[in-house]
């Protein structure tokens, strides 16, 4: 009896000086995430700086790990980075190369760290597109995501997943806006 309370102590107490960490976020509903912050799910994969400052500027910087190295192939291709879904994002050569590498290397069929399932020769364009990512999202109705101002698509993760940008994607730190946690 004594120890688990003494866990629970614990455990409350590191929760406290993490979130004090966290960005402050103005939601009423804070105190309901106060424990979701520490999903076990979260991949670490070293950052890369070219990757951050060529590829987060319009989105965040998708982890390598949600996405096959055959569609990093086809994303990270010249013609395709003209036009990249109607926005253009070409890099120079040196770092396309580079970013490429960066993100085969952490690709999700390499390290066995994926952080979406996908089947075999499936290579979409899109995470949104990869068949398992749009069987874990078909029971978010449209006013959550489309209709929602501070959502707008599913692209836009770290809107909902409140890890997203650390590649936690747990489903205790999943967070609606205007909504509140997720309770499946
Ligand atoms: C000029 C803005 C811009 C830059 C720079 C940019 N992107 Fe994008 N990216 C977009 C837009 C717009 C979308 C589509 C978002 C949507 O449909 O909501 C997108 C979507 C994506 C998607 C698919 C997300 C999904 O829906 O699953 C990936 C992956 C991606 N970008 C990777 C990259 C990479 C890699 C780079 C760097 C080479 C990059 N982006 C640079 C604008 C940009
Ligand atoms: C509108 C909010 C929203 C957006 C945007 C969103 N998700 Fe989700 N995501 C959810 C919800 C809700 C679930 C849980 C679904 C369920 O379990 O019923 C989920 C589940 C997941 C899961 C499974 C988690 C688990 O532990 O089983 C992964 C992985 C994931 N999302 C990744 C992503 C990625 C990557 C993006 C961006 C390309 C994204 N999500 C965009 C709301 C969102």
């Amino acid at each position: 009896m004594k120890k688990h309370y003494l866990n629970f102590l614990l455990v409350g107490l590191v929760s406290l000086s993490l979130s004090s960490l966290a960005i402050a976020d103005d939601d009423e509903d804070e105190h309901e995430g106060f424990f979701s912050r520490f999903s076990q799910s979260s991949v670490t994969i070293p950052q890369n700086k070219l990757y951050q400052s060529d590829c987060a500027s319009c989105h965040m910087a998708y982890q390598p790990n949600l996405l096959p190295s055959a569609s990093w192939e086809k994303l990270m291709a010249p013609k395709a980075l003209e036009d990249h879904f109607g926005d253009n994002a070409e890099v120079n050569e040196q770092d396309r190369l580079s970013i490429l590498a960066y993100l085969k290397t952490y690709a999700a069929d390499k390290k066995g760290k994926r952080l979406l399932r996908f089947s075999k020769g499936e290579s979409p364009l899109r995470i949104t597109e990869l068949r398992y990512f749009k069987r874990e999202h078909n029971e978010i109705p449209k006013r959550m995501v489309q209709g929602n101002p501070k959502v707008r698509s599913l692209s836009n993760c770290a809107a909902c997943h409140t890890g997203a940008e650390r590649g936690n994607f747990g489903e205790r730190g999943i967070r609606i806006p205007g909504y509140g946690y997720w309770e499946d």
